[in-house]
């Protein structure tokens, strides 16, 4: 994950050094590599900040995984737009490949997301929209990419998911990750065919079906993110991978408005075009979506802009501040009552909730609780009491039981595997 301006201060080095970059530290850990802040030094104390990406130190050895570092760092050199990630080299430190290529300082929109789901905050539809067209631009860059000798590169990303679009603190949003990216040769030859990757909850119907894909697979896999965005819940994640993976099979898109009733209507019938099941039907090009928001954001009079983006990412910021200040107020007042051997609270007044952060802990332990064994049930009824108090009293512990494992569920389908190592495994349904 991205991390913050103020985490982002002095940091130790690591000491290791890639080629003419000095390690400073772990940026983030993702499903094939890790990904490092780094330092080149120059002439004159020239100095620089880039962003030194590897395979992951256990997998290095795999000639699948090397033979895709290679082809992400081939394809990315040929991509040059303001929303890519741009590259600057493809190296070799021992027997491990590295790539060095821009810091975007800023968060991945899965973390923003993530907070806004936290905090009951709704992305506002100029911001949500600005990402999605960025995010598009990029896109119908990378498909509409020529080789060389002319021909089409016929990129598809086939990873476009919120950890994979970065937002700049100046709100400009940056794609990432070509890793699995399918790609043809300068000859023109696909460079593999049928099979299945990237992560389940944002394919494409027919990717997911394991049939053949093209760039419409990436119009669906935005309109996924941009669907989340608006709504502030997943659309097809489900409780199993195999779930999942059949509700984007069927497709069964709910119009954003009727989930958030505060969204504009107008913007439903681009979401819901960019989420048909039939590639035919979707916008033929990321393009397409792109000039539809556009539309949407002048016909409408919505204002959207990446410094709106970036206001946004700065009040995120000083609300997870905020929520930090007063965890840490409560710690501290907690820790000097009990040193002063006190078993009072340490005030009369009505405590804050905790954070989101800390009920999330909360419930997520106790979702993933086993249920008790019946011998242990019993003897927890006979500590309860007995006859109807009884009763009551495990329906009241059975039901806050249940309010705190859907709370949990939510949370966690915020959280959980998305970027975890299996999803760019290959697989099939
Ligand atoms: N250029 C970059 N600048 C800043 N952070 C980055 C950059 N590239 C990747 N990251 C961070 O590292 C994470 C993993 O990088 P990614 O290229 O997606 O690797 P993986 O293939 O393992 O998913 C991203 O989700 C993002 O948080
Ligand atoms: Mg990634």
């Amino acid at each position: 994950m991205l991390q913050t301006a103020e985490a982002r201060g002095a940091l130790p080095l690591t000491g290791e050094r890639y080629g003419n970059y000095e390690l400073v530290r772990l940026l983030a850990t993702g499903g094939m590599a890790e990904v490092f802040l780094a330092r080149q030094r120059g002439f004159e104390g020239f100095e620089k900040h880039v962003v030194v990406k590897r395979i992951r130190p256990n997998l290095a050895k795999e000639p699948e995984l090397v033979r895709m570092f290679i082809n992400e760092a081939r394809v990315v050199a040929r991509l040059n737009h303001p929303n890519i990630v741009q590259i600057y080299n493809l190296g070799a430190q021992g027997k491990t490949y590295f790539i060095a290529m821009e810091y975007v300082e800023g968060r991945d929109l899965r973390s923003v997301m993530r907070q806004c789901f936290e905090l009951s905050l709704q992305i506002p539809v100029g911001v949500a929209c600005r990402i999605a067209i960025e995010a598009a631009s990029a896109l119908d860059h990378a498909h509409k990419r020529t080789w060389a000798n002319g021909k089409p590169m016929g990129i598809v990303h086939r990873d476009v998911t919120p950890d994979n679009i970065l937002i700049a603190d100046a709100g400009t949003v940056k794609l990432v990750d070509f890793g699995v990216a399918k790609v043809k040769d300068s000859g023109g030859e696909e460079t593999e065919a049928g099979v299945l990757k990237g992560k389940y909850a944002y394919m494409s119907p027919e990717q997911a079906s394991g049939r053949p894909i093209d760039h419409r697979t990436d119009v669906f896999a935005l309109g996924v993110v941009l669907h989340e965005m608006l709504v502030g819940q997943r659309l097809f994640k489900r409780e199993s991978d195999m779930a999942t993976l059949r509700a984007v099979q069927e497709a069964e898109v709910p119009a954003p408005s009727s989930l958030v009733k505060s969204l504009p209507k107008a913007l439903d019938a681009i979401v819901l075009r960019a989420l048909e099941r039939k590639a035919s039907k979707r916008f033929s090009d990321a393009l397409e979506l792109q000039v539809a928001l556009d539309r949407f954001l002048v016909s409408q009079q919505v204002p959207s802009s990446s410094s709106l983006v970036a206001q946004f990412l700065r009040e995120l910021a000083a609300k997870k501040a905020q929520g930090e200040a007063s965890a840490s107020k409560v710690s501290t007042s907690k820790k000097r009552s009990k040193s002063q051997g006190s078993s009072k609270p340490p005030d009369s007044k009505p405590s804050k909730p905790a954070p989101a952060s800390q009920r999330k802990e909360d419930s997520a332990t106790r979702f993933d609780r086993p249920p008790a064994p019946s011998g242990r049930a019993r003897s927890d009824e006979r500590a309860l009491g007995s006859g109807r108090n009884v009763v009551i009293k495990v329906l009241l512990v059975a039901w806050a039981a249940a309010l705190l494992a859907m709370g949990g569920w939510l949370l966690l389908s915020f959280r959980e595997d998305d970027s975890g190592p299996t999803d760019v495994e290959a697989i099939r349904p």
